[in-house]
């Protein structure tokens, strides 16, 4: 690495496989910056419905994506670690709803919306260094990445994980409809024809079935080390 090159880990993955709490703990673990990049398209999809733009008008959504008003700050809460405000009023909670997941992943695949981020996302860059999380960090937006992790687990684990983090909360799910929902969710994300989700062909892939988040962690830290000393 140039010493005053500023380094990226990209850690990419389906959703559900952790990729948030790894990031977290890495971000707070080397006091690097956190880009969430799915929170992004959430964002879009949330000031697309306050600014009644249709979420099928892909010039509009690119425009909106270029001159968005987001901020990220971070928070000292380990379930919620980045505070996010768009055009200063925070939405953070209001991101989190099943609605703005589905109004994301209708935005995602616009070729134009990615486009329309990359500028945003790449601001995030700043020393001491960026953690990436996503789908397409270490294939797309940032493929000088020093490091980059795929983190998978197989969609029954990633059912599992969630069922029982909403029984935790005493929201009643089904098992089922999660594991439906999930699969369909790696469908759309990997079949899709703009950046699909898959492993960077240098990417150090990580599949945490089997494996608890302290796990996942010590695998990620010791290719850290490697990689950054
Ligand atoms: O990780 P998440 O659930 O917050 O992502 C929201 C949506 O954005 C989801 O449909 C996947 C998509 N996404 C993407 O296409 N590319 C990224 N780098 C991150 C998320």
């Amino acid at each position: 690495m140039v010493p005053d090159e500023v380094p990226v880990i990209a850690i990419d993955g389906p959703g559900g496989s952790g990729k948030g709490v790894i990031t977290h703990k890495l971000a707070v673990h080397l006091g690097f910056h956190i880009l969430d990049s799915g929170a992004l398209y959430r964002v879009i999809g949330f000031a697309a419905r306050n600014h009644s733009i249709d979420l099928d008008d892909e010039p509009a959504l690119a425009e909106l994506a270029r001159t968005l008003d987001v901020h990220f700050e971070p928070t000292r809460d380990p379930e919620s670690p980045l505070r996010v405000l768009l055009e200063g009023t925070d939405v953070t909670q209001a991101l989190r709803t099943d609605e703005a997941a589905s109004d994301a992943s209708r935005v995602a695949p616009l070729a134009q919306v990615r486009e329309g981020i990359g500028a945003l996302q790449h601001s995030f860059k700043q020393l001491p260094g960026l953690v990436a999380d996503g789908r397409d960090m270490g294939t797309v937006v940032f493929t000088d990445a020093v490091l980059k992790i795929y983190l998978t687990a197989s969609a029954q684990a990633r059912a599992e994980r969630r069922y029982n983090q909403l029984i935790d909360k005493d929201i009643s799910v089904s098992l089922h409809d999660l594991f439906e929902s999930i699969q369909a969710r790696d469908e759309r994300d990997m079949k899709r024809a703009v950046a699909p989700l898959k492993p960077a062909q240098d990417a150090y892939v990580i599949d945490s079935t089997d494996l608890d988040i302290d796990q996942v962690f010590a695998l990620v830290l010791s290719a850290v080390k490697e990689k950054l000393g």
